[in-house]
């Protein structure tokens, strides 16, 4: 279970662009002083939950201009020691990938990582967001399409030597494959089925077996309900129904619930601001 985490705090953090369906500038700035102080409250608290189920923290320093660099997820793909940082899509986040390479080559100096890889130029791949690690299947599954090149998939594969799912996101609410689908540590599934074409729901079933599937219903979807992090028996999330919470604690998972709004009207909750450092491979647990 992952328990090193990054995360960047939300000093420099607002919604002063549209990149994404959930993003209002003008909404966050007419509450502007009312949501920059509950950001800053709801990240405080996810810290303090990530550490009190025994997470260590590492964090990256806020810079003016880039506000979605709270999104830490989005930094890089971590495995094994291996950060294959970012590139992003929109020029309003490009900023962001000289600094998060600097932050992981810092890591590195201090042992905490073990190499920091780069993607060809003209590969968009928005890091952990739209490549999420599937412990129990030894996988990763990719979103493709609104972020991530397709083209990322054969990258992925040959750096980290996985196994990659490439699914195409149809669903601009679900941009980023972490806000539809969630790896639980015994194998369930956390899934948002309308961010998917009926084929890659067919593929998905077939991977993870009906039985492990927990469907997220269509409000808590509408909550980033999906954009949970499991920490062993631990789920961290903003919100999410009485009937998924149920579903969720009856397969043995305490949840947690962090408020999170503002980081939702940008599109973003609980996994997106979280970034595991120390996630391992079966392979790489064996040889240890
Ligand atoms: N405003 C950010 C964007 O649109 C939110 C990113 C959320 N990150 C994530 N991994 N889902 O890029």
């Amino acid at each position: 279970m992952p328990k090193h985490l990054a995360m960047c705090a939300p000093d420099r953090f607002e919604v002063s662009y549209t990149i994404n369906p959930w993003m209002q500038p003008d909404q966050w700035a007419s509450q502007r002083v009312d949501l920059e102080a509950r950001a800053s409250l709801g990240w405080r608290e996810l810290v303090s939950t990530f550490k009190s189920i025994g997470a260590q923290i590492e964090f990256v320093p806020p810079v003016a201009g880039l506000p979605d660099l709270v999104f830490t997820a989005n930094a890089a793909v971590v495995l094994d020691g291996t950060a294959l940082v970012a590139n992003f899509r929109h020029k309003e986040r490009q900023g962001e990938t000289a600094i998060f390479e600097a932050f992981f080559r810092g890591l590195m100096a201090r042992g905490i990582i073990k190499s920091v890889q780069l993607l060809p130029a003209n590969i968009a791949l928005e890091g952990a967001g739209d490549c999420v690690w599937d412990a129990t299947r030894q996988c990763f599954w990719m979103g493709y399409g609104p972020r991530t090149d397709l083209a990322a998939g054969d990258h992925v594969s040959r750096v980290f030597g996985q196994q990659v799912h490439a699914l195409e996101l149809i669903n601009p609410h679900f941009y980023h494959m972490d806000t539809a689908l969630c790896p639980l540590s015994g194998g369930e599934v956390l899934l948002v089925e309308s961010a998917f074409s009926n084929r890659d729901l067919g593929l998905i079933r077939q991977i993870v077996g009906v039985q492990n599937i927990i469907t997220v219903p269509p409000e808590s979807a509408a909550q980033l309900a999906a954009n949970a992090v499991c920490l062993g028996r631990d789920l961290v999330l903003s919100t999410c129904s009485a009937d998924m919470e149920a579903a969720i604690v009856e397969r043995g998972y305490q949840v947690h619930h962090v408020p999170l709004e503002p980081f939702a009207m940008s599109g973003g909750s609980a996994f997106c601001l979280t970034l595991a450092l120390d996630r391992q491979s079966g392979i790489a647990a064996k040889a240890a």
